[in-house]
């Protein structure tokens, strides 16, 4: 048996992190190591990078798909919301950039895509719901990602439906979140209901099975994780008030 030990830091980074107007970033601070280049001036953190390469690789779509934003810092998205307040009035802008401070956009795990075309707008590219753009969207779960504003989640998410704009979350829970057509407001939430070692959620595919719960970690706690020795184990702060498990056993 292995332990892995966790305090409340680790509430506030990780895959998982739920980043909204109600929940910003705390001690969130990525390293310039974990970033990893896109294109010209667009970067995602490492794991986010190789997957999104290896989906856009996948469908051929490097020459027809650009990276138009990644990776911001919190002056980034303090002057792209200063000057869409300018450009763009509040109406808008509230719709469509988040508060700095509270944009996925922080974390490296977010990242706008573009139809590749001549004119492309940089807070909301055009990414249709068909050809490439749409095959795009059909395939993202598998290598992790979500899209992240839907429409009929605007009243849960606060933002406008952005198309455009997909999250990294990691394998399964990506496929979780589209096949139970959740927000990740309301997919954190449910995770909530599933205790670690008590009612863990369990998502089984192709043999493989993975156990997914959650653990309340308050100031000062010091909380260990058994693992079985063959387990792979992930863990992932939820940017609230706990972490998310992610066991997976078999191949
Ligand atoms: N456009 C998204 C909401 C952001 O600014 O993070
Ligand atoms: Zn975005």
């Amino acid at each position: 048996m292995k332990e892995i030990t966790v305090n409340r830091k680790d509430v506030y980074c990780g895959y998982l992190l739920l980043v909204n107007k109600d929940y910003p970033l705390k001690l969130f601070d990525i390293k310039e190591e974990n970033l990893s280049r896109i294109q010209s001036d667009v970067y995602l953190e490492n794991r986010a990078a190789s997957m999104l390469r290896q989906l856009l690789n996948e469908l051929k779509a490097e020459k027809k798909i650009t990276a138009v934003s990644g990776y911001r810092s919190i002056k980034e998205q303090e002057e792209i919301y200063r000057d869409s307040l300018k450009e763009n009035g509040q109406e808008f802008t509230e719709k469509y950039v988040a508060l700095p401070g509270a944009s996925e956009h922080q974390t490296g795990l977010a990242i706008d895509l573009g139809k590749k075309q001549e004119n492309i707008d940089f807070i909301c590219p055009e990414f249709p719901e068909e050809g490439i753009c749409q095959e795009f969207r059909q395939r993202a779960a598998d290598f992790g990602f979500i899209q992240r504003y839907e429409k009929q989640k605007e009243n849960i998410t606060g933002i406008g439906h952005e198309p455009w704009h997909f999250r990294y979350v990691g394998y399964p829970h990506s496929m979780i979140i589209r096949e139970s057509s959740l927000s990740l407001e309301e997919y954190e939430e449910k995770l909530e209901s599933h205790g670690y070692e008590e009612n863990p959620l369990i998502y089984q595919k192709n043999g493989q099975r993975v156990e997914i719960s959650y653990l309340k970690v308050t100031d000062g706690d010091i909380q260990k994780i058994k693992l079985e020795e063959d387990t792979i184990c992930q863990i992932s702060g939820n940017n609230k008030e706990g972490i998310i498990i992610t066991k997976w056993q078999g191949r």
